[in-house]
């Protein structure tokens, strides 16, 4: 089962925020350990650039490896469309010296698949593995990297690197982090403290209006920290009363109060070894403000009506839509707590603040998204709907053009979005997070389990189909018909 919990990490990975160069790259050294091989890469097929590249190369200071169609191996299957494998690289005269040149590796043998949804589907990418220890790849390896390159092409189609419409050849890389689309120089300098923020276990404040992403560059905080494997939990300070605030965040004893009949762990308990996000932090009531505010110092706490002092190793991001300044200068926020908040602070910028081209890349991305949800055709924007999104100032952000965008997706049946079916320049009212349509394998299940779940998941999907979920994940039908069986 090794090849295809493999396979299950690296789709249930591609499900959350995370930095999509430490994907490729941790997802290539683990496929390199599965095949008992020297190395991997995956190649992406770059749509702007018309050639693949190894790295989401975003970021000014990512270095990105790049290599021509046609010319290499990668390059050959990016060409071609087919597998190849390779058992002597230096004696084939399709193995391109060069890069063995420039990185000084001996190439011996090689297995290149395409990364695509299916035969004849548009290629997305290359998986390549290079120097298997024990003797040249057998036709095992071969299947098991053509059903791998199916999967990363199914998956790749609900991340970032999705193609710019589903027939499209290649991939767009909208941003370094999976997810979240921007490359502007605006978002490059939140991107940049996001990282830092994911190395550092530093107290981290987001700041910015409604509706820009807080939410979501908090999960992709977590998702790239050390702390990843564990949870993330949040607390939302504005949607509980506040008699309950404290109940919420630090848990009670039985007989509390009035009602408490049994112990309840709060959520910083729960947010053990992760992420405790609060949200909203600036309309945290005052009376809490304090007991943050030693939590914070100490990592301490007791529960409400509870004597013992306990402890919790947990992160603490916050996010706040308001002026902190003003709130402290009023009273309402305690001025120590507003320092020990804004160790790390990230300002996220407005969306109209962001330029017209991250307007529409997003405005593209999320037609792409409901297009899909609604199983509706894919979109194309009227000139005159384009203009109008461009030029608008969403005082929703990005929310609000999310919104937008997937009304006039449902209005579309035909996937023209015209300016008639966008709604009217009116701010839009808070709506709850839409429901993920990745494929879901909730984590922390063990491999195993997690593995098992992948299976039923796809026989389900293919109408109970077994020997195509087989043959798709590319393991052998009883492990399909053992996993099927033991259904609980
Ligand atoms: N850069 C982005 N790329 C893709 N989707 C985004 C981006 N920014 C925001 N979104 C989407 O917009 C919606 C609002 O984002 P989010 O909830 O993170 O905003 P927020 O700043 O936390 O808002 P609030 O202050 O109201 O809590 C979500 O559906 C989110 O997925
Ligand atoms: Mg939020």
């Amino acid at each position: 089962m090794t090849r295809l919990s493999l396979l299950v990490d690296l789709v249930s990975m591609l499900a959350r925020e995370v930095d999509l160069d430490a994907w490729l790259e941790d997802a290539a050294g683990r496929l390199a350990e599965a095949l008992g091989a020297e190395r991997a890469t995956l190649w992406l097929v770059d749509a702007e650039a018309d050639d693949l590249v190894a790295r989401v190369a975003v970021l000014p200071e990512v270095r990105d490896l790049r290599q021509p169609f046609g010319r290499g191996i990668a390059g050959l299957v990016a060409a071609g469309g087919q597998v190849l494998r390779i058992d002597d690289a230096a004696s084939d005269p399709r193995f391109d010296p060069s890069a063995d040149r420039r990185t000084g590796f001996t190439t011996r043998t090689v297995i290149a698949a395409p990364i695509r949804e299916h035969d004849g589907a548009p290629l997305r990418g290359v998986v390549q593995v290079l120097n298997r220890a024990a003797g040249p790849f057998d036709a095992e390896d071969e299947r098991y990297l053509v059903a791998l390159g199916r999967e990363l092409g199914r998956a790749l189609a609900l991340t970032t690197l999705a193609p710019a419409a589903d027939e499209a050849p290649g991939v767009v890389l909208q941003g370094p982090f999976n997810l979240i689309v921007g490359r502007g120089p605006a978002m490059d300098a939140v991107y940049e403290r996001v990282t830092l923020a994911a190395q550092a276990d530093a107290t981290v404040l987001l700041r910015g209006e409604t509706g820009t992403g807080k939410t979501l560059l908090a999960r992709a905080i977590h998702v790239n920290s050390p702390r990843a494997a564990g949870p993330f939990v949040t607390v939302d300070a504005t949607t509980l009363p506040t008699a309950l605030v404290e109940s919420e965040l630090f848990g009670h004893e039985r007989g509390a109060f009035t009602g408490a009949d049994r112990r309840v762990r709060g959520r910083v308990e729960l947010a053990q070894g992760g992420t405790l996000f609060l949200d909203e932090v600036g309309d945290l009531p005052p009376e809490i403000q304090g007991k943050l505010l030693r939590f914070l110092q100490e990592r301490a706490f007791e529960r409400v009506g509870g004597r013992e002092t306990l402890r919790a190793d947990v992160r603490i991001v916050t996010a706040t839509h308001h002026d902190l300044e003003q709130a402290v200068d009023e009273g309402r926020f305690r001025a120590d707590l507003y320092y020990r908040l804004r160790v790390l602070e990230i300002d996220v910028p407005r969306l109209a603040d962001r330029g017209p081209d991250e307007i529409e890349r997003l405005a593209r991305h999320f037609a792409e998204r409901y297009a899909r949800r609604y199983g509706r055709p894919s979109h194309r924007f009227e000139p005159d709907a384009l203009h109008y999104l461009r030029s608008h100032t969403f005082p929703g952000n990005v929310r609000e053009l999310e919104h937008w965008v997937e009304s006039a997706v449902v209005l579309a049946p035909d996937g023209v979005l015209t300016l008639s079916r966008l709604p009217s320049a009116r701010t839009t009212r808070r709506a709850p997070p839409p429901a993920s349509d990745a494929v879901s394998i909730p984590h922390g299940l063990s491999r195993d389990e997690a593995g098992e779940r992948y299976v039923r998941a796809t026989v389900e999907q293919l109408g109970g189909n077994q020997s195509e979920a087989a043959r798709r994940l590319g393991v052998s039908r009883n492990t399909v018909a053992r996993v099927v069986r033991t259904r609980s």
